[in-house]
């Protein structure tokens, strides 16, 4: 038998995601990445026109949307198609107008509250990798395996960088850093579920590590948890 649920949770570009899919797409698990479910959040609130700063707002905004993540309908580097009220914004939340408020609006207490209740929702199914900031911390503290991946910030603003690359995107490595150290201060010293290994959580570090090193590692230990 296998771990039931598995959290993995790490600062920006840490891997989360790729290891996560490819991870659950062993396992035969389903995969949510909550990540975007703040960024989606993010993308309404700039799309209504409301001021980030406006903490009451924001919040009534994202109890409002509904959040819809479907299976990926084309193989081009994304995990999931995301839609916000129907409308498909799976590469607008990728872009920097999100990335420069997501963390703010992440800080909010209602705004976490929120989602956080979705994505508990979606771990009660089981068999489910979960994958974020506060996993193991706050939505599943019971998951049977909990994984936190680190890796510098110039090992992750590069991976970004020649993702971006792959894409055909004219994204700035330097700004790609400066926003990824902004937005690792952000995460860690926020008061409502900062960014912290849960104490029962394994660590490990992903600097020079291939993908599949890192999914073989954790696939292993998942196999152990059952
Ligand atoms: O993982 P990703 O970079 O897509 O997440 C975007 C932002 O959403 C993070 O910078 C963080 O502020 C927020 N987030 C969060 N809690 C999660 C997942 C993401 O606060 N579980």
């Amino acid at each position: 038998a296998t771990a039931k649920n598995i959290a993995i949770d790490g600062p920006v570009a840490s891997g989360k995601t790729s290891v996560g899919l490819s991870l659950a797409d062993r396992l035969g698990y389903l995969f949510l990445d909550t990540g975007v479910m703040y960024r989606a959040a993010a993308w309404a609130a700039v799309e209504a026109g409301l001021d980030i700063d406006d903490e009451q707002a924001v919040s009534d905004l994202t109890a409002k949307i509904k959040i819809e993540i479907m299976k990926p309908s084309a193989a081009d580097g994304r995990s999931n198609d995301i839609f916000v009220d129907g409308q498909d914004v799976t590469w607008e939340i990728r872009k920097d107008y999100v990335n420069n408020n997501v963390s703010q609006i992440s800080t909010y207490k209602q705004v976490r509250k929120v989602l956080t209740e979705q994505q508990r929702l979606f771990g009660q199914r089981g068999s489910v990798v979960m994958v974020g900031r506060d996993i193991g911390t706050v939505v599943l503290p019971d998951a049977d395996l909990k994984v936190f991946l680190i890796a510098s910030v110039e090992e992750r603003a590069r991976r970004r960088y020649n993702e971006d690359k792959q894409r055909k995107g004219s994204a700035d490595y330097q700004q790609i850093l400066d926003n990824m150290i902004q937005r690792d201060k952000t995460d860690s010293s926020r008061a409502v579920a900062p960014l912290v290994a849960a104490k029962d959580a394994v660590e490990i570090v992903t600097d020079g590590k291939s993908k599949d090193e890192v999914v073989e590692e954790i696939y292993q230990l998942a196999l152990k948890k059952g």
